[in-house]
């Protein structure tokens, strides 16, 4: 597993990705997105609070500055990867994924997306969460990737199976979002989904 760590350090400390399907982009997130995606989340925030802990009716452009250096600083230590959801065409903020949890020793991690609400519909998270969980494979050597969803969330369910990963059961009491406790559809990613080659680097 040495390798593997020497890995994820020279990634974390010198690649910046650009990872693409033509259609999104997924990237680091740069200071100078704070006003974009603070305007991307107030317009989602109806959307964006049944399911995101995090998201709040008072959440603010202070709370967007303070996701910035969090994640910066979580890239760098390869703790937390966020990307940026943006359009390939424009470079519109479109919304974020991410890949967290990162286990150390049975290396797997959580996948986590959402689009803002008004580019919903056309398909952009199923995109953007097999491009992430490439990039987990690929850039960092995971072997298993995890979509952990409230049975109650059918949008997010129907973006996993869309994405193409596998089903594997419902967890009890999985999930908490505020005080509310649901159970969780437990989807999955391995190497094998994308094909051989997956995970040469
Ligand atoms: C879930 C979410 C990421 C979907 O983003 P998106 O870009 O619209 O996703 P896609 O277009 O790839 O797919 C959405 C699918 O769900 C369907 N859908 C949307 N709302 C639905 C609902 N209430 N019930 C059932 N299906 C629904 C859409 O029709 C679409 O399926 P289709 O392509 O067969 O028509 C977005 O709605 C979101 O950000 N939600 C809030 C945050 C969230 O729940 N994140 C996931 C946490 S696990």
């Amino acid at each position: 597993m040495q390798s593997l760590r020497k890995r994820r350090l020279f990634f974390a400390m010198f690649s910046q990705p650009l990872l693409t399907d033509k259609v999104v982009v997924l990237r680091r997130f740069h200071p100078r997105d704070v006003d974009a995606l603070y305007a991307a989340t107030r317009e989602s925030l109806d959307d964006l609070i049944p399911w995101m802990s995090w998201a709040t009716p008072a959440y603010g452009r202070g709370d967007v500055t303070e996701y910035m250096r969090v994640v910066t600083e979580t890239w760098e230590t390869g703790r937390y990867y966020a990307f940026a959801i943006t359009d390939a065409r424009d470079g519109t903020m479109l919304g974020t994924a991410s890949l967290s949890h990162i286990h150390p020793v049975y290396n797997f991690c959580n996948l986590g997306y959402w689009i803002r609400s008004s580019r919903r519909g056309n398909g952009l998270a199923s995109r953007a969460a097999r491009l992430a969980a490439k990039f987990a494979f690929e850039q960092l050597g995971l072997l298993r990737v995890e979509i952990v969803v409230a049975v109650e969330n059918a949008a997010s369910i129907k973006v996993a199976e869309k994405s193409g990963a596998h089903r594997e059961g419902i967890l009890r009491d999985r999930m908490t979002v505020r005080e509310k406790v649901h159970d969780a559809v437990m989807f999955s990613f391995v190497r094998a989904d994308f094909g051989p080659s997956t995970g040469s680097g």
